[in-house]
């Protein structure tokens, strides 16, 4: 009998919805078309409106409520009208650190059909940036005093542990080593940050030595920003903390093309927790209800689902349909194409027709 795999969906906010409607789409299309096994996607209202209407972004049982699916597939998170740091602590992160999700993978490609803005990766650039997603500068750790005094203080800890960076190194190394240029940059700021990053650079170079084949490097975020603009094709595989990845992934993003096709995994590489798969871009308040979001995003962002919860076959066959639309032009104006959201669905999913 084929399986049958449970997925959350939790579209959030602004072109959230767009985007994970889009993708619902095209992924019980395709699972309809292998015949292979069945896909049963369940609505999670979690996001600003369930947190206007109950004071809390996600409900009491969030945690346990994940527990019983297989993976979840999420849009986006903030509002206009509500500050930034209450939606994405509200919802994200109330969920990325208890869950351990602990390993955020990003992968950055130039897609066929595509324009790389870089005038020194002609061919391209394809990337995979491994973020640390449970402490470092975003452990939450810090406070306010004085409020409203001239005297105002405010403090954000950025902390890390051996356990955490041993665990994102371990997976960093393996990522990199499953790749044929078997190549990693450890992204460091340890020349002014004098304590928890040294502790970074000591753990990774301690674990590097189970990973004999993989050739690695140091280098400090300042200098990544450059080397990544000047020499796209000296990099493979990078690991960095959880902000320093925040920042070189969306640059990443927008130097392969668009911020619009960048995919993001959050793994519990343990496999205790569900797994949960999302684009890297935000709601996008901008072009939030004119439907043009570029969706490919979160259809990579599926077929990284569909990976994970054992159907390669199926995620690749989904990346080549993409591909195929996207080299033939049908492309959303992020990319300088004049296609609306639901055309790029409606493109994907003749594709899968075809398969
Ligand atoms: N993971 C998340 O849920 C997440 C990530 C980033 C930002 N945010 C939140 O989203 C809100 C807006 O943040 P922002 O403006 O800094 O970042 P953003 O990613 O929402 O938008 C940045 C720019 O990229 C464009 N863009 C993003 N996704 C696109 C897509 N799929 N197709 C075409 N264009 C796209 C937008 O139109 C905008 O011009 C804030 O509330 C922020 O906190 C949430």
């Amino acid at each position: 009998m084929s399986p049958t795999y449970r997925i959350a969906s939790i579209p959030g906010d602004g072109i959230g919805p767009e985007v994970v409607s889009a993708t619902i789409q095209v992924v019980e299309k395709l699972a309809q078309k292998l015949g292979k096994f069945q896909i049963d996607f369940t609505h999670i209202p979690w996001g600003t409106k369930y947190y206007k209407e109950t004071g809390q972004y996600v409900s009491d049982d969030c945690l346990d409520t994940l527990r019983k699916f297989d993976a979840g597939l999420f849009g986006a998170v903030g509002a206009p009208d509500v500050p930034d740091h209450i939606s994405l602590w509200g919802l994200l992160l109330a969920i990325r650190g208890p869950l351990q999700l602990y390993a955020n993978v990003r992968p950055v490609r130039t897609f066929p059909g595509t324009k790389c803005p870089l005038n020194t990766a002609t061919e391209g650039i394809d990337w995979m940036l491994v973020r640390e997603n449970s402490e470092g500068e975003y452990s939450g750790q810090g406070g306010r005093s004085h409020i409203g005094q001239e005297w105002e203080a405010a403090t954000e800890v950025a902390m890390f542990t051996r356990v955490a960076i041993k665990r994102i190194m371990r997976f960093a190394f393996e990522t990199a080593q499953s790749r044929p240029k078997k190549h990693l940059i450890v992204v460091t700021k340890s020349n002014s940050m004098r304590n928890g990053m040294v502790l970074w650079d000591q753990v990774a170079s301690e674990v590097s030595k189970d990973f004999p084949d993989v050739a690695w490097e140091k280098m400090l975020v300042d200098a990544m920003t450059v080397r990544m603009v000047a020499k796209p094709q000296s990099i493979d595989t990078i690991v960095g903390t959880n902000l320093h990845m925040d920042i070189l992934s969306d640059l990443a993003a927008g130097l392969a093309g668009s911020i619009g096709v960048a995919p993001s995994s959050n793994l519990d590489p343990t496999r205790k927790n569900p797994s949960i798969f999302e684009p890297v871009h935000g709601s996008a308040f901008d072009i939030t209800g004119k439907g043009i979001a570029n969706p490919v995003a979160t259809f990579w962002s599926a077929a990284e689902m569909l990976v994970w919860i054992g159907e390669k076959d199926a995620a690749a066959k989904l990346m080549q349909c993409v591909e195929t639309v996207c080299a033939a032009g049908v492309l959303t104006p992020d990319l300088g194409g004049t296609a609306n959201t639901q055309g790029v669905v409606e493109a994907v999913c003749a594709e899968i027709e075809k398969l």
